[in-house]
């Protein structure tokens, strides 16, 4: 698709293609941004770059799903503030040459099947794939993980919303068939295979993540509240990463209650991503689901990002055959569910999910089931 836009609008072959995939995460929320663990998959929904070089140093890009052009010179990136959806590259490309990699002009398409602002990672997919883009275009040799924390740049300081390195790590460095778990304090990573006797069911709930920034801006700062008042009981912690469940409860009276259960989503949060990584390696996907079932408890109750669509969707779910865990994904304040369901049960459990959502509120819910796949670096 990408590649017939590009001749179109370019009137001329591209040089190269890349994609970078969407990810949706099975357990760990809002735990990366703490130095916790994360389990996240990328999925079968990508945004495509396809493009040339230039002998100049200007940049003129496409979007697919924008229908529009925008050009900059490498010597002066700007931040866009009408062509928002270009700033993602903008930014990756700007870091790139910050950092000494001397790039050269190019003309560049991209567009992708992502949905856009449903909590899916759009934008990292966005970055990293323009990330990618010039690290095969140019032969840069990118290190991955240097590849990645450059994508997270570019979303945190050019484009300017906060964010763990979740995304960009998953849209990068995800394997097909396989979650990857993160450690988000060292960077070190592991792929896991997924059983093939279950399938993960992506419900978008149509609400728009419309609060999910700000809300996102104060979570960071209890979580990072929650931290120093622990400290300051004369306990070594830097990040909730390194809060024990008994130093927590022990301090349950003694702190603010809000900052407390904060805190509490987090710690009980690492626990349960490091069981699941287990009890997947062993293939007991039950208590997976169970594992995913107490996760969206302790998002709603103790950390709050849930909707009333979202933990519709999930009670939903939870009534259908096949079922074996559900649970919002990502930020919250919209966006999607997660669902771990039996193969044979998947379809059935697509159009009972459909109907019963239909029926409860206005909105209809895209419900999609996901393939995990390869990220944007990882070579086929
Ligand atoms: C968003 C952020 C991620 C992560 C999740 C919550 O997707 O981009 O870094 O913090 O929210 O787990």
């Amino acid at each position: 698709m990408t590649e017939e836009t590009f001749r179109k609008i370019f009137d001329a072959s591209p040089e190269i293609v890349v994609r970078a995939p969407g990810r949706v995460n099975l357990i760990g929320e809002h735990t990366d941004y703490n130095d916790g663990f994360v389990l996240p998959a990328a999925i079968d929904r990508t945004i495509r770059y396809a493009g040339r070089r230039r002998a100049d140093r200007r940049v003129r890009v496409y979007s697919n799903d924008f229908q529009a052009t925008a050009e900059f010179d490498l010597d002066d990136i700007q931040k866009d503030k009408v062509k928002t959806w270009s700033n993602y590259l903008r930014g990756v490309t700007k870091f790139l040459e910050g950092d000494g990699h001397r790039l050269t002009g190019a003309e560049i398409a991209f567009g992708g099947n992502v949905p856009r602002e449903a909590g899916l990672s759009s934008s990292a997919a966005v970055e990293v794939g323009a990330t990618a883009f010039w690290n095969k275009l140019l032969g840069l040799g990118l290190d991955p993980v240097y590849a990645v924390k450059l994508a997270r740049r570019a979303e945190n300081e050019f484009v300017g919303v906060p964010c763990g390195i979740m995304d960009q790590f998953i849209s990068a460095l995800g394997r097909r068939e396989h979650a990857l778990f993160l450690d988000c304090h060292d960077l070190t990573y592991r792929h896991v295979p997924l059983s093939s006797d279950v399938r993960i069911v992506v419900c978008d709930s149509g609400v728009k993540r419309a609060l999910a920034q700000s809300e996102y801006e104060v979570r960071l700062k209890q979580c990072r509240e929650a931290v120093a008042k622990i400290a300051a009981t004369g306990r070594a912690v830097k990040s909730l990463r390194d809060v024990q469940t008994a130093d927590l409860d022990a301090m349950r009276g003694s702190m603010d209650n809000l900052l407390w259960r904060r805190a509490h989503h987090v710690v009980s949060e690492n626990q349960r991503t490091l069981e699941a990584v287990k009890v997947l390696q062993t293939g007991d996907m039950e208590r997976f689901g169970e594992l995913m079932n107490e996760s969206h408890e302790s998002l709603r109750n103790d950390y709050e990002v849930s909707s009333v669509e979202l933990d519709k969707l999930v009670e939903l779910a939870r009534q259908q055959k096949g079922i074996l865990g559900a649970r919002m994904t990502g930020a919250g304040f919209g966006g999607c569910t997660v669902n771990l369901v039996r193969a044979e049960a998947a379809e059935s459990f697509v159009r009972a999910v459909e109907k019963g959502y239909r029926e409860a509120g206005t909105l209809a819910a895209k419900i999609y089931v996901c393939q995990a796949s390869d990220g944007a670096l990882v070579s086929a």
